[in-house]
């Protein structure tokens, strides 16, 4: 696939994105933790880049997320944002950056949009939308993350499918539509059936969410760049294509991810979705 840098591309906003998901558009994201995996995101037209935490375990080799803390997150979105032009850029609060009360997530919002990030994301429902609240309302986007939220592994039991059953479904759709009232305009949702995560999107229809395991109807989809690459060790979850091995180079397999999802044909309901 053709690695020639669009000449107008111009800077992501929060209300292009708005725009895309209006339209139909599919809204791709895609981690990156450092300038120059950032760069090439850029370069290959993802329109969101994720500094996830996720970097705990692929960057700094812990078995979780939990040990990351909000000074790593701080490096990591610097080096991102020096590396990037064009993307919107979503920077993690890691686990006990907010969990202790809306001040404090304030302050851990402040670091990373001052580090470059546009958009911080947090985890969890039920508690969360009063901070949400608090941290729209001082001019921080948010976008939220439900599900499977792996700083509550622990709390959960392991990286399972969440909203399997019809309680759990309803629950989720109540912090959802919770969150989305506090002023998130951005959801990831994780690791769930397909069914919920597309009613989550139809009870919310001004949210932009992002799946990850979660089907193909949400307004867009993420994916981890060292998996979609094939370079994380161990066994991946089914909803994780390997587009390395469809395409020639790094730059050509992250084309093809764009291209797949705003194209429709990734995820496949059949093959990467529960
Ligand atoms: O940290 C991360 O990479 C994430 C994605 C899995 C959504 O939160």
């Amino acid at each position: 696939m053709n690695a020639v840098v669009d000449p107008v591309r111009k800077p992501v906003t929060l209300h292009r994105l708005r725009e895309m998901h209006a339209k139909g558009e599919k809204v791709v994201m895609i981690t990156a933790y450092d300038a120059t995996f950032a760069r090439v995101v850029d370069e290959c037209g993802v329109d969101t880049i994720l500094v996830g935490d996720s970097l705990g375990m692929l960057v700094q080799g812990h078995g979780s997320t939990i040990p990351v803390s909000i000074d790593d997150m701080v490096y990591h979105t610097r080096c991102v944002a020096r590396g990037n032009r064009n993307a919107w850029v979503v920077g993690d609060l890691p686990f006990g950056s907010y969990q202790e009360g809306k001040e404090q997530a304030l302050r851990a919002s402040i670091a990373l949009m001052q580090a470059g990030a546009h958009m911080v994301k947090l985890e969890g429902g039920g508690w969360t939308p009063e901070t949400v609240h608090f941290l729209t309302e001082r001019g921080v986007p948010v976008c939220a993350h439900l599900g499977l939220t792996p700083q509550s592994v622990h709390a959960l039991g392991g990286y399972r499918i969440q909203g399997r059953d019809e309680a759990g479904a309803s629950t989720l759709r109540k912090h959802a539509t919770e969150l989305a009232q506090a002023g998130a305009a951005m959801m990831v949702l994780e690791l769930m059936p397909s069914a919920v995560a597309a009613q989550v999107q139809a009870d919310n229809p001004g949210v932009i969410t992002i799946g990850i395991g979660a089907g193909s109807q949400t307004a867009g989809q993420v994916l981890v760049l060292h998996d979609m690459l094939n370079i994380t060790r161990g066994k991946l979850p089914r909803f994780v294509r390997n587009f390395m091995a469809e395409g020639g180079s790094v730059d050509d397999a992250i084309r093809r991810y764009v291209a797949a999802v705003k194209g429709g044909s990734f995820p496949d309901e059949q093959v990467h979705s529960y």
